[in-house]
């Protein structure tokens, strides 16, 4: 059945006009290890599988290997020096028959197999190749916020794939077809519990658990990593304290890290969430997060071993504005945090908005190893039933300017670590991933997996070459079909913002499930749990005033950053209503006063997923007709909500208000 299990791998036969002279991989390589072997596993069944004509005798050969494994390699004295452990070359030799896919490691070769296998799927020229590719991030993690009862914190497919119950002794095949999907695009970890961690993912049944997925995912280079609950040493280790600062305490976690180490000798770290959201953490005890982190890094470090201590914090006992909590207890502490911490910052300061301004912390914290978290599962974007790519959203995040060093400093920088010269280099997904049989709940939630690892692999990446592989692999390389597929991925996340949160109006959904409008949601026991915290709507206007007038927020940017977004005449409008409260008159660029650049806003969004309706009807004729339903029927929902979305929060403003509707805006029913 089309059901979308194969992902991107798909290997169906190319067409006719697209297909080269058939290729067949060369001799077995001298040495053979797991990744090798699955190297020259996935070549065979990708060059057979696209090509299944017969090839000649003298067929062009695709050799692989890395200097220790093939005599080829070690003969050419490829320029392999710069390539590191991940990186490879791909090269067509002078005589024009042989290509040569060669690396240091064998996972560096398995790497190089998935992109000649991608030019392939894409309908790229592959009979003159000279390519270099090395992942400019050392760290390409999934997070996934998988409980041990297989449910997932917003999670939209279906169960956690972990069957915690039935691990260490059922190995469902599963976990090999979830490890090779993401060797085939770089991401090189995985972190498997929830970060709201329950220590039991300590004890040493699940560190079998966990030893078994290991042993799975190891020959596709993928390490295992656990979120650690900070107070484990009081509920699993009997102590009284879980204070970093006491002996005991810390000697309970190198002891818990050694025992780890013994049953996953290559595991990866600790992911760490403390005292955010009711969360456990070092302040319970007059410490600091880098006491804390510090901590944990000592006890795996000696295994090489690392520590990602998120930057996520807030608290509702303070009241000041939300956006700048994580800064305000992070940015004192650089250059305290151990070398193998790396400080995970979620975009953006708030919380996974459909669009965010760039963290704060990005650029400023010169001496401590910043990663990225971005959220694959769409929490705040229609779950899985609405279609939003979401490469544009990272991509604009990451070619954000700091200004950190000057023009140019941009977030990518910061995260690739050239910027300040980092020593650890992170990028993690919150994984879209579960239990259905399309992986992500739907079609298109695949391609939001699949640009983040490609975006992990090189931050500078552009998200719309990404869509295009992504569009051609998944479902035709035929021009007549990647081009519209491709825009509407393109324009999709901008119209989940349009019938959202324009104009930089955020956190306006439903309370706690985040579905649905809920610009009215306010009372409750946390003030930033509701909408009206974040929209500040009255009769005279709407917005947050985050300039110096306000919760001064913009103050936490550099101030070339800063003067972008306070100064009225320079701020993109996709970020006014984020750092300004401004009368519903306030004259928007359009020409339009700002009620009624609102309310065209949320309109263009719902014609937009009629574009997108109308786009996909004509792709029928390149796509299986049971996927081609799925999407449409999902599509058809997202025209439903989006139109939902724009009444309820036309008439809740219009309720503020109390303004008519710009001229042939058609009022709510
Ligand atoms: C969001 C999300 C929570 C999650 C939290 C986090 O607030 O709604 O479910 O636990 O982010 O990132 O820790």
């Amino acid at each position: 059945a089309e059901d979308g299990y194969d992902l991107w791998l798909r290997y169906r036969p190319l067409p006719q006009a697209m297909r080269t002279e058939p290729r067949i991989p060369g001799p077995p390589s001298m040495s053979s290890s797991p990744a090798l072997d699955l190297a020259q596993g996935e070549l065979q069944r990708g060059l057979s599988g696209l090509n299944p004509d017969e090839p000649g005798l003298d067929a062009p050969t695709i050799e692989l290997g890395t200097p220790k494994s093939s005599a080829l390699v070690a003969g050419l004295k490829l320029p392999l020096k710069d390539l590191g452990d991940e990186g490879y070359l791909i090269r067509t030799l002078a005589d024009g028959k042989t290509t040569v896919i060669a690396a240091n490691t064998d996972i560096g070769v398995l790497y190089g197999v998935f992109h000649y296998l991608r030019l392939m799927q894409t309908g790229a020229r592959t009979d003159k190749l000279d390519v270099r590719s090395v992942p400019k991030v050392r760290y390409r993690l999934l997070n996934h916020w998988d409980n041990l009862d297989r449910s997932v914190e917003r999670g939209y497919a279906g169960q956690s794939l972990w069957d915690w119950w039935r691990l260490p002794d059922v190995k469902d095949p599963r976990y090999l077809d979830y490890a090779r999907a993401n060797a085939s695009i770089g991401i090189n970890g995985a972190v498997l519990n929830n970060v709201n961690a329950k220590s039991d993912s300590l004890t040493a049944p699940y560190i079998a658990k966990a030893a078994a997925l290991a042993d799975a995912f190891r020959p596709y280079g993928i390490k295992v990593y656990l979120s650690a609950r900070f107070s484990s040493p009081i509920e699993i280790g009997g102590l009284k304290t879980a204070d970093p600062l006491d002996p005991a305490v810390r000697a309970f976690w190198k002891a818990k890290a050694d025992e780890i180490y013994k049953a996953i000798p290559d595991f990866g770290g600790f992911l760490v969430k403390a005292n955010s959201e009711g969360q456990p953490g070092p302040q319970d005890y007059g410490r600091t997060h880098a006491d804390g982190a510090n901590m944990l890094a000592q006890a795996v470090g000696p295994h090489g071993g690392i520590v990602m201590w998120r930057a996520f914090v807030y608290s509702h006992e303070q009241p000041d504005d939300r956006a700048k909590q994580g800064y305000a207890e992070f940015k004192p502490f650089d250059g305290q945090f151990a070398e193998n911490v790396i400080v995970q910052v979620k975009n953006g300061a708030i919380d996974f908005q459909p669009r965010e301004p760039f963290h704060p912390l990005f650029g400023a914290m010169p001496k401590t190893n910043l990663g990225l978290e971005v959220q694959v599962t769409k929490e705040y974007l229609g779950f899985s039933t609405h279609l939003a790519y979401l490469g544009p959203m990272w991509e604009e995040v990451l070619k954000a300017d700091t200004f950190a060093a000057g023009p140019g400093s941009t977030v990518a920088k910061v995260v690739d670590g050239k910027l300040h010269g980092y020593s650890r280099t992170l990028m993690a997904g919150v994984a879209n991933i579960g239990t259905d049989r399309d992986w992500s709940g739907s079609q298109f939630d695949q391609a939001n997996w699949y640009a983040f690892g490609r975006l992990a692999w090189d931050p500078e990446a552009s998200s719309e070459a990404i869509a295009r592989d992504w569009a051609a692999m998944t479902f035709s390389p035929d021009r007549r079909f990647t081009g519209p597929a491709v825009a509407m991925m393109m324009g999709s996340r901008e119209a989940v913002v349009d019938y959202m949160t324009p104009i930089g109006l955020h956190h306006l959904m439903g309370r706690s499930h985040h579905y649905g409008p809920g610009p009215w949601v306010s009372g409750g026991e946390r003030a930033d749990w509701t909408s009206v915290y974040y929209h500040k709507a009255d009769k005279a206007g709407i917005g947050f005033d985050r300039t110096a007038s306000g919760s001064n927020a913009v103050a936490q940017y550099t101030p070339p950053a800063a003067a972008g977004f306070s100064d009225l005449s320079k701020i993109d409008e996709k970020d006014l209503l984020w750092f300004h409260h401004l009368p519903w008159t306030y004259p928007t660029r359009s020409g339009r006063p700002l009620w009624d650049e609102l309310v065209t806003r949320y309109s263009r969004g719902v014609r937009s997923v009629e574009g997108m309706q109308a786009s996909w009807a004509t792709l029928a004729p390149y796509v299986d007709p049971e996927r081609h339903a799925q999407v449409a029927i999902y599509l058809a929902i997202q025209r439903r909500e989006a139109q939902w979305w724009r009444d309820a929060s036309v008439a809740y403003f219009q309720s503020i208000n109390g303004l008519p509707l710009p001229k042939g805006e058609a009022p709510p029913p």
